[in-house]
């Protein structure tokens, strides 16, 4: 199959589908790439580039688009092509697949397009997010990006430094952010905020992530009213009227507070909730910056307006709506990646054609239509991020108050101590040296891995190598040297189990590398 990916004509896009490096590994799962010139320069990525990684330039728009067994873009199609003056839908055969962002909730007119010319659609945003399906989660990957922009545009905006500095010519006090939202953006936001030195605090519905704010070092901000907003498949559901009214009163608080605000707020498939209104932005100090990256569904601020940043009551509000752009080389490498693991995904037999398993979780969430049939919507997918509840719990019968007995550790080692020293009055000098070794070995030993948590116990065991390996030299030298079969037999046990302990040890740490390690 030939892929055929054109210039995104869309305003403000820079990013490409497909890259010199994803171009080669296309080829090799057998279909031909053919891209419009140009199409990678604003993401540095040049014509010979993709010469060099072996696709087929073209410069004949209307040729690219007609030549297309399966066209993938960034955008969703246009209805007047710059070029040709068609929809761009009409500019590719019947029965061609078509990939792009799609926005499948919104048009379905849109699907009954495709549909009626029998093509098989793919919304990249509709990739379910599953843990299978990580490696094609272009959402994931653009929202990474995004949050990180979108401080680096708040820091730009900003008139102060993010970090607190103690100079000769006066204190300067760190910069407060707060991020509305700690999903995928909303925790690159505050990674990034935090590693400029600033305070960050944010807030969630979802009480799941308040370890992971915690964990990038963010303070997690609560309200009094307990209700969690954990959905489906590790997003968000709508909240009760109470709990946003409690936020706003939370978030009328920090804008006092804070200097910078940055917005992900989104339950997908709905309208971005207003969070921020014109009267938190006007309690905000002067020069305060709110970045708004919920802008392509809305905005999550009153004054936020699409792709503009406006300057409300001295503060900035930043608008973009695809601030990802803003970072071509690094979006189109990441999301071209993506893309590629997609049609791996939809190529297992290598052969250079798709192959839409509609039982498949994956290929199901993000076909929306195909063989003369709309998908959307996909079922709910199974699994939610959330960790499981724990069951309701049953009134315990009521135990009489148990009485911990001291643990005599103490007394077993003065018992020792007096055995020890009755026993350095009768035996040989040397012996009692390496008795006391021997007692001394045992209560390290003891002591190092009676203190490890069980679930380190293999990881533990697979790293015992060095210690085996010195039982080994040892039982080797005792085994023949020592003219008695006593410690042979011992000698020779030892050897033996300190061999299965090495070989077993590499054998186990293979298969816990091997959880970690990508295929291909
Ligand atoms: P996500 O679904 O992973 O995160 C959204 C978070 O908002 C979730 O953790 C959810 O629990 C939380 N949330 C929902 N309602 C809330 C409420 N009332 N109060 C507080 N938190 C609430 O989404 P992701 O991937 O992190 O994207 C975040 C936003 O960024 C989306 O609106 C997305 O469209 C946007 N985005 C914007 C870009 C741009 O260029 N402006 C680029 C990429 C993403």
């Amino acid at each position: 199959m030939n892929i055929a990916v054109p210039i995104d004509t869309t305003p403000g896009e820079t990013r490409v589908p497909v890259s010199p490096e994803t171009t080669k590994k296309l080829i090799d799962l057998g279909f031909s790439v053919t891209l419009q010139s140009g199409a990678g320069q604003p993401s540095q990525f040049s014509d010979e580039d993709y010469i060099s990684a072996g696709a087929q330039i073209e410069t004949d728009v209307a040729r690219l688009y007609s030549d297309a067994d399966v066209l993938i873009k960034i955008n969703g199609p246009v209805a007047k092509h710059p070029a040709t003056g068609q929809f761009e839908v009409d500019m590719v055969g019947d029965g061609k697949t078509w990939i792009s962002f799609l926005a499948p909730a919104q048009n379905a007119e849109l699907l009954e397009t495709f549909n009626q010319k029998g093509m098989s659609a793919i919304s990249l945003e509709s990739i379910p997010r599953i843990s299978r399906a990580q490696k094609m989660d272009i959402l994931s990957s653009m929202a990474n990006i995004a949050g990180y922009r979108a401080v680096i545009e708040a820091a730009s905006n900003f008139g102060r430094f993010f970090t607190g500095q103690v100079t000769a010519a006066g204190k300067i006090p760190p910069a407060k952010v707060m991020v509305i939202g700690a999903g995928v953006a909303g925790l690159a936001a505050i990674g990034a905020a935090k590693s400029l030195g600033a305070i960050v605090r944010a807030f969630d519905t979802r009480l799941e992530v308040k370890e992971q704010v915690e964990s990038m070092g963010g303070q997690f901000l609560t309200v009094e009213i307990e209700e969690d907003g954990a959905g489906t498949g590790g997003y968000a559901k709508e909240m009760s009227k109470e709990f946003i009214e409690a936020e706003m009163a939370l978030f009328m608080e920090q804008a006092k507070e804070v200097d910078i605000i940055i917005t992900t707020a989104l339950i997908p498939g709905r309208p971005a909730p207003k969070l921020i209104t014109e009267d938190m932005v006007k309690a905000m100090k002067p020069g305060s910056v709110i970045v708004d990256l919920a802008a392509p569904n809305g905005g999550n601020c009153e004054c936020t307006v699409k792709d503009e940043v406006v300057v409300a009551h001295d503060v900035k509000v930043v608008g973009y709506t695809n601030i990802a752009a803003r970072a071509a080389n690094q979006a189109s490498t990441l999301l071209s990646n993506n893309v590629f693991r997609l049609l791996e995904h939809l190529c297992e037999a290598k052969d250079g054609n798709l192959n839409f398993n509609i039982e498949d979780e994956i290929t199901r969430g993000c076909t929306v239509t195909h063989e003369k049939e709309i998908l959307w919507p996909p079922p709910p997918p199974k699994l939610s991020a959330a960790p499981k509840k724990p069951a309701a719990k049953q009134e315990a019968p009521v135990a009489e108050p148990k009485i911990k007995k001291a643990q005599p550790i103490a007394l077993y080692w003065i018992i020792t101590g007096a055995l020890m020293l009755g026993l350095g009055q009768v035996a040989p000098a040397d012996f009692m040296g390496h008795f006391t070794v021997f007692v001394l070995a045992i209560f390290v030993g003891w002591q190092v891995i009676w203190n490890v948590s069980h679930s380190l116990h293999t990881p533990l065991m697979s790293v015992t190598n060095a210690i085996s390996g010195i039982v080994v030299v040892g039982s080797l030298l005792q085994v023949s040297g020592s003219g008695s079969t006593l410690v042979t037999v011992l000698a020779g046990i030892g050897i033996l189990f300190a061999t299965i302990n090495i070989a077993g040890g590499f054998y186990v740490t293979r298969r816990m590398l091997n959880m970690f390690r990508r295929e291909g």
